[in-house]
């Protein structure tokens, strides 16, 4: 028996049950990478898998994603778009705003969003990483499929870690059920892209700034560790793009190969 048991979260999902379809497996290589093979052989919009274990769990640049069964929920979910991967610029900040308002109304305080795709726990000054967002998309004649991959850390990760990570449970006053979260993650997540598929991202960014944890703040935009600007964060557009004010006015970064720092 797999953690995660589909009776059980069917009944979690209530009416929306039927919108989505979960696989969960004992262990695969990437969840994401799973549900791209059968995405490949027509699986449809809403297909779930979901892991206990990844083998070769990938995170964003190309870097491994460790996360340990009973402390984690790993999980890929298939969604399909009409128009060209460029019309859907912002979904991963989208997607965010789904995930930080389904951990609040499981009851979790302190949740915020960095751009472009982190969700962070706030502890005073500080901030930890809660969940990870991997989205790849792919385009042909008939739209535009995202594989929407998300790792949440369910208790604070142990061991070795690139950056700061924090836990769901560190939010929560009450333990929560597993089933409990993933329902409410595949309740609002089902919201946020249906907003998305009718508004784009321009229908969530003031909900996505009123989690950014670090509006009207200096930060540096890094670059392979390297500072490329600085300026004062003012938010997003309705791209999804970061707005930095700088000495030579307000610039537009892209989603790439940037993170961003308190200065
Ligand atoms: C990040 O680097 O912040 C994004 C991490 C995304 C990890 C999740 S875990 C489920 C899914 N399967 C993967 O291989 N990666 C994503």
């Amino acid at each position: 028996m797999t953690l995660i048991d589909p009776v059980l979260l069917k009944a979690r999902l209530a009416g929306l049950a039927g919108r989505f379809d979960v696989d969960a497996l004992d262990e695969c290589d990437s969840t994401s990478s799973e549900l791209m093979r059968r995405a490949e052989r027509g699986a449809p919009s809403g297909s779930v898998v979901v892991a206990d274990r990844q083998s070769a769990g990938r995170g964003r640049r190309g870097r491994n994603w460790l996360s340990s069964p009973e402390s984690s929920l790993t999980f890929s979910l298939l969604w399909r778009f009409p128009g060209n991967a460029a019309s859907l610029s912002g979904l991963s900040l989208a997607v965010g705003v789904g995930l930080a308002q389904a951990m609040e109304n499981l009851g979790a305080h302190g949740v915020c969003l960095k751009w472009p795709n982190d969700v962070l726990l706030r502890s005073g000054d500080d901030f930890a990483k809660l969940a990870g967002i991997l989205i790849e998309l792919s385009s042909d004649r008939r739209g535009t499929q995202a594989i929407i991959g998300i790792g949440l850390n369910l208790a604070p990760p142990t061991g070795d870690l690139p950056q700061p990570a924090a836990g769901l449970s560190q939010a929560c006053p009450q333990p929560i059920d597993r089933h409990d979260v993933f329902a409410a993650i595949l309740g609002q997540l089902a919201a946020v892209l249906d907003t998305f598929t009718v508004n784009r991202f321009f229908g969530l960014k003031m909900k996505w700034q009123s989690y950014h944890a670090w509006q009207d703040q200096a930060v540096q935009i890094l670059g392979d560790g390297e500072e490329l600007k600085r300026g004062r964060c003012l938010g997003v557009d309705d791209d999804g793009a970061l707005l930095l004010e700088t000495a030579a006015g307000i610039e537009r970064i892209f989603s790439g190969d940037v993170s961003l720092r308190r200065a």
